[in-house]
């Protein structure tokens, strides 16, 4: 007879923290350049070095199995990888998933929003920093605001269960719009959140410390015009949520430098080339594509890995703005 044991089917870390939710960058091309995420000119992966759409399923499987009920689709852009709707429609239907996410740019969704929501995508997060055309093409280097919103519009009549808005917000660039972007999500009834710029690869174009805006001076800022609620839920993901009075909209603030949540972190994240990582802001990582390649099929022995790699997840980031990073994968390469 086959008795699984119920302690090794859960991803439990050295600090008592339950792994049930993985991101999944499935490639590190983007149609965007974005100021904080990507360095001018970038060399992406060759395509050897990326699992394919198949060893991604395997490895999710894997994961589902051992006890990950929340899988996000992440990049780069996901949506530009070629059949990614396959992906998502067979990781949709893992038994035992509870919830399929996907953070994009939203220069896809126009196309893409109603079949991603048919594939079983359930929530899903779009990147919007600025509501000024030449504004949103100058952090983003080359991306057209029209195209996202009409991105947005098509994802509001898919049908998803939610959707937030993420913006970067950056002094001198975008600070002034933080009340400007939160009527728009209040008059879609959609969430959003505000994140503070992480030291994630070399970027080149401003100087980060400089740039630092605090989720605590945004919650001012946005107290002149909206009544924030604070409130305790929570989607397991870093943001600190307030309810905007009168309204369907919360408002999240992600903080890795003000108010750090590395303590209740449960999530892992596996790159394109199926390196397994273990924080965001640290280096250690275990080669998941050396197995799927080297034991094609052998489903136990990469949960063995899985298991074993939960032995290196550091407590925490260790984040610097006026260093320069100790982290040189640029936030493409993860998917935030
Ligand atoms: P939900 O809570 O499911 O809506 O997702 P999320 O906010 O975790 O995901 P999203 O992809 O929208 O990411 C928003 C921001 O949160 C990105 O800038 C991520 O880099 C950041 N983020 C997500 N997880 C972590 C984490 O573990 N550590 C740090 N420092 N930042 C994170
Ligand atoms: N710091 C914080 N957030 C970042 N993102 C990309 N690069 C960075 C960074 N260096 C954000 C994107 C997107 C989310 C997945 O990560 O804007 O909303
Ligand atoms: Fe692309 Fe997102 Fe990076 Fe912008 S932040 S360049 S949209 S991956």
């Amino acid at each position: 007879m086959h008795t699984t044991d119920s302690t090794s089917t859960r991803l439990i870390d050295r600090f008592g923290r339950r792994v049930n939710y993985v991101r999944i960058s499935v490639t590190d091309r983007c149609d965007f350049r974005c100021v904080y995420c990507m360095s001018e000119t970038m060399t992406f992966l060759p395509r050897a070095e990326v699992l394919s759409l198949e060893e991604i399923l395997f490895v999710a499987r894997a994961f589902t199995e051992l006890g990950v009920t929340k899988i996000r689709l992440t990049g780069g852009e996901p949506l530009v990888r070629k059949n990614v709707l396959w992906l998502a429609r067979e990781i949709g239907r893992l038994p035992a998933l509870r919830e399929l996410a996907l953070t994009t740019n939203g220069t896809q969704l126009e196309k893409m929003a109603s079949e991603l929501r048919a594939a079983g995508v359930r929530r899903v997060n779009i990147s919007l920093d600025s509501l000024d055309p030449e504004r949103f093409r100058r952090i983003t280097r080359v991306g057209d605001l029209a195209k996202v919103l009409r991105g947005i519009e098509a994802a509001r009549r898919a049908g998803f269960d939610r959707l937030k808005i993420n913006a970067v917000i950056l002094r001198h660039r975008n600070d002034d719009e933080v009340a400007r972007l939160t009527r728009f999500a209040v008059d879609r009834g959609m969430d959003l959140s505000f994140i503070e710029e992480m030291p994630l690869g070399v970027i080149g174009d401003h100087d980060r410390a400089e740039a630092y805006y605090s989720s605590d001076r945004i919650r001012t800022d946005l107290e002149r015009e909206f009544t924030l609620l604070p409130t305790t839920e929570t989607t397991g993901g870093p943001s600190r949520y307030y309810r905007v009075a009168g309204t369907d909209t919360r408002v999240g603030f992600i903080s890795p430098h003000s108010h750090n949540f590395c303590g209740s972190c449960n999530r892992v994240r596996l790159t394109p080339e199926g390196r397994l990582l273990l924080c965001l802001g640290q280096e250690f990582s275990a080669d998941l594509r050396a197995v799927v390649r080297g034991f094609p099929g052998d489903h136990d022995r990469l949960k063995e890995t899985i298991v074993a790699a939960m032995t290196i997840k550091p407590k925490g980031h260790e984040f610097d703005l006026s260093a320069q990073p100790v982290i040189l994968r640029h936030m493409n390469v993860t998917g935030g």
